[in-house]
C-alpha cells in the first residue's frame, strides 16, 4: 500500500513524518476521511470546503489548490488500485523547532494520505445488526468544529465504549446533554416519530453525513426537531442511530446496556439507510 507524503508516494512502512512535525508535537493539524465508491467521492465538495473552514479557523495555508488536491487524491486511489476506499488527508502546519506559538517564517505545510479498501458489504451487515453505545463524559475542548487532529477526548471516548463492547461512545456535556459520537454524529427518533438533533455550534463537528440525513429526513417528510436531547431522552427513544463517512447511517440498539426500541434497527432508521445508499452512489 502507498501512502502520500509531501510530494512522494511511499510504501507505509516507509513514509514517515518529521519529529518535529507540529502535528506530531501540539496536535497542529486538520484532517478529513472521504468515502469513494466505484471511483467517485461522497459528498466530495462538502469534504474539500469543511478541509477549508478548519484550515482557516487554525491560519494554516492549503498546500495546494482545491483541484491538485483532488487530483493527489485521485492518484493515490489508482496507484493502490482502489475504487471503493476512505481516504485519510492530514494537513498540518509543517515543521519547525519545538515551540508553542505559531513558527515564523510559516513553514511548508505538512500533507499526509492514506487510503484503504472500503467494505461495503461489512458496513451492510453491521447497518443490519445495529451497535451498542456507551455514554462517557465530554473531556474535549471548546472547538469541536475544526476537525483537527487533537483528538485524546475522542480516543478516550471510543476505549471507553470498546471496553464494555460497545460499538460507539455517545459524549455528555456539563449539562447532561449528548454532544456527539466519538467519530460519528447522534441522532434518535422519538416517541412522537420526530428526528432529534443537536444544533451545529462549536462543540460539534459539522457532520458530512449528518447533512445527508437532514436532507432525506425532509424529502422523507420527518419532523426534525434541533434540540439536544439528554441521555434519559435517548434511553426512551423509540430509535436511534449514528451518522459518519465510515459508519454511513447506522442503527443504535442499545444505549448504556439499556435496549433502544425493541433492541433492533427501526423502522424510520431503516429507511434513512436506505435512501442514504442511493445518496452516495
Ligand atoms: N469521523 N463527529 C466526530 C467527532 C467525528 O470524528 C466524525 C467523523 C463525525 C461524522 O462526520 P462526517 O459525517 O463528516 O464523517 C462526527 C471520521 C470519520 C473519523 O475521524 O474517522
Amino acid at each position: 500500500h502507498l501512502a502520500y507524503v509531501n510530494g512522494h508516494y511511499a510504501p507505509h512502512q516507509m513514509a514517515s513524518l518529521s519529529i518535529e512535525d507540529r502535528a506530531t508535537q501540539f496536535s497542529d493539524g486538520v484532517y478529513e476521511v472521504c468515502l469513494y465508491l466505484n471511483g467517485h467521492g461522497v459528498d466530495f465538495t462538502a469534504h474539500m470546503d469543511r478541509l477549508d473552514r478548519s484550515l482557516a479557523a487554525l491560519s494554516i495555508p492549503a498546500p495546494m489548490g482545491r483541484r491538485a488536491l483532488a487530483l493527489v487524491m485521485d492518484r493515490l486511489l489508482i496507484r493502490n488500485r482502489l475504487r471503493t476506499a476512505s481516504l485519510y488527508l492530514q494537513i498540518s502546519r509543517g515543521v519547525a523547532p519545538r515551540d508553542h506559538a505559531f513558527p515564523k517564517p510559516a513553514p511548508a505545510p505538512s500533507l499526509i494520505m492514506t487510503a484503504k479498501r472500503f467494505d461495503c458489504d461489512a458496513l451492510k451487515r453491521q447497518q443490519a445488526k445495529g451497535i451498542a453505545v456507551i455514554s462517557t463524559p465530554d473531556l474535549r475542548w471548546k472547538r469541536c468544529d475544526i476537525k483537527s487532529v487533537s483528538l485524546l477526548g475522542n480516543v478516550l471516548a471510543k476505549q471507553a465504549a470498546r471496553q464494555k463492547g460497545a460499538g460507539e461512545g455517545w459524549m455528555v456535556d456539563a449539562d447532561g446533554l449528548i454532544t456527539e459520537g466519538a467519530s460519528s454524529s447522534a441522532f434518535i427518533i422519538d416517541q412522537a416519530g420526530c428526528l432529534r438533533i443537536r444544533t451545529l455550534a462549536a462543540d460539534i463537528l459539522p457532520s458530512i453525513t449528518r447533512r445527508a440525513v437532514l436532507d432525506i429526513a425532509a424529502q422523507q417528510k420527518i419532523t426534525i426537531d434541533h434540540r439536544a436531547f439528554s441521555l434519559d431522552e435517548a434511553k426512551s427513544a423509540k430509535e436511534a442511530f449514528i451518522a459518519s463517512t465510515t459508519a454511513g447511517v447506522t442503527p443504535v440498539i442499545s444505549l448504556d446496556d439499556q435496549m433502544i426500541g425493541h433492541g433492533q434497527p427501526g423502522p424510520i432508521t431503516k429507511a434513512i439507510i436506505s435512501r442514504h445508499w442511493d445518496h452516495m452512489q
